[in-house]
C-alpha cells in the first residue's frame, strides 16, 4: 500500500521502518528531516508531499495540537487516516470532525508499548473507527504490532489508551516513591527489588526500570514531558466524566516538578528525581 507517514520520532521512526520492511511504499515526513532518513521510506519535503496519493495517512506526532497543525498542512482528501498519536478525548473529537470535513475515514488508533516494542514490531494497536477503514489498516497494524485490539467507534481506543497510560504512569510513580522512601529510610532500594522478586507483587516493569531509576541512568524510552501530557489528558477525561481521582493529581505534581527541573526530555522514570528533591527541600 502507499502510505504517507507523518512524524518519525522515537515511536514513528521504527513504525515507518517496519511498514517499509513489510513491502509498503512509504513516504515519510518529519519536521527534523534527518530522523526520516535511513528508514527505507522516501523522505518527503513537506507533509503535503508525503500524503500525496497515499492510501493510508499515518500520524505519530506529539499531541493533538501538533497533529491538527501538520494534518492541516498535509490536507489529505478522500483517504484513510490512522491517527496513532496519544491525543486524548477532546482532540480526538476535533480530529474526527476535521477528518469528516476532508472526506477521510478516521481510525482512532493509539498504540501501547514503548521504544523497545516499537523497534521489535511488538506494539499493541488499539483500533477504533469504521470497520472498513480499520480493515484497510490491518496490514499496517500487523507490520508494527504483535496484537490489535479492535474496538468500536472512534474515541473508544483513545479512552482505553488513557486507562492504560494511567496504569503505566501510576506504576512508574509508585516505583519512584518507593525507591525514594527506601533511600530516605537508609534502606538500600535494591533490597526492595530483591524483596518483591518472584512474589505476587513482583512485576517485570520494576526490574526493567527500577535499577536505572536507582542509578539515575535511564535510556529515553518515553519522554517525561509526554508522560505529563498524558496525565493532563487523563485529568481532562476525568473532569469530562465527572470523576474525582486522587492519584492522578498527585502524580501530576511529581511529573510537573520533574519537568520544571529540566527533566522533560529525560525518560519518565526520572520522575524519581522530583521525589528525591521534594524530600531534600
Ligand atoms: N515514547 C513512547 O513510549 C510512546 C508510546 C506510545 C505512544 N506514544 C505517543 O506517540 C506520540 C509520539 O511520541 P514519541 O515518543 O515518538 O515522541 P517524539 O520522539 O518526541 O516524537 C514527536 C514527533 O512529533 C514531531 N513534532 C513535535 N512538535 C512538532 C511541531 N510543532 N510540528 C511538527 N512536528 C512536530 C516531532 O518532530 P521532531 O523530530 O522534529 O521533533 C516528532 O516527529 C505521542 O503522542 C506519544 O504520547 C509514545
Amino acid at each position: 500500500m502507499r502510505i504517507g507517514f507523518l512524524g518519525t520520532g522515537i515511536m514513528g521512526a521504527p513504525m515507518a521502518r517496519h511498514l517499509a520492511d513489510a513491502g509498503h511504499e512509504v513516504a515519510a515526513w518529519n519536521r527534523t528531516r534527518e530522523k526520516a532518513e535511513g528508514l527505507g521510506a522516501r523522505v518527503a519535503d513537506s507533509p503535503a508531499e508525503a500524503v500525496d496519493g497515499a492510501e493510508v495517512v499515518v500520524t505519530m506526532l506529539t499531541d493533538g495540537g501538533v497533529v491538527e497543525d501538520v494534518i492541516g498542512q498535509a490536507a489529505p482528501r478522500d483517504t484513510t487516516w490512522w491517527q496513532a498519536s496519544t491525543v486524548g478525548i477532546a482532540a480526538t473529537e476535533r480530529l474526527a470532525l476535521l477528518a469528516q470535513r476532508q472526506g477521510l475515514a478516521y481510525v482512532d488508533g493509539p498504540v501501547l508499548g514503548t521504544k523497545g516494542p516499537a523497534e521489535q514490531g511488538q506494539l499493541v494497536v488499539l483500533a477504533a473507527g469504521p470497520a472498513d477503514a480499520v480493515d484497510r489498516c490491518a496490514p499496517l497494524f500487523d507490520a508494527v504490532g504483535s496484537r490489535t485490539m479492535r474496538l468500536g467507534e472512534a474515541g473508544e481506543a483513545t479512552r482505553l489508551k488513557l486507562v492504560l497510560n494511567h496504569w503505566v504512569l501510576a506504576v512508574t510513580g509508585a516505583l519512584a516513591e518507593t525507591i525514594a522512601l527506601a533511600e530516605g529510610l537508609d534502606v538500600d532500594p535494591r533490597l526492595f527489588l530483591d524483596g518483591i522478586e518472584g512474589g505476587a507483587l513482583d512485576i517485570g516493569y520494576a526490574k526493567l526500570k527500577g535499577p536505572g531509576m536507582i542509578e539515575g541512568e535511564l535510556p529515553v524510552a518515553f519522554p517525561l514531558g509526554l508522560a505529563l501530557k498524558d496525565l493532563d489528558l487523563v485529568l481532562e477525561a476525568a473532569e469530562r466524566h465527572e470523576l474525582h481521582p486522587a492519584l492522578a493529581p498527585a502524580l501530576r505534581t511529581r511529573y510537573a516538578r520533574a519537568a520544571e527541573d529540566g527533566l522533560g526530555d529525560a525518560d519518565m522514570g526520572m520522575v524519581v528525581e522530583a521525589v528525591r528533591r521534594a524530600s531534600a527541600r
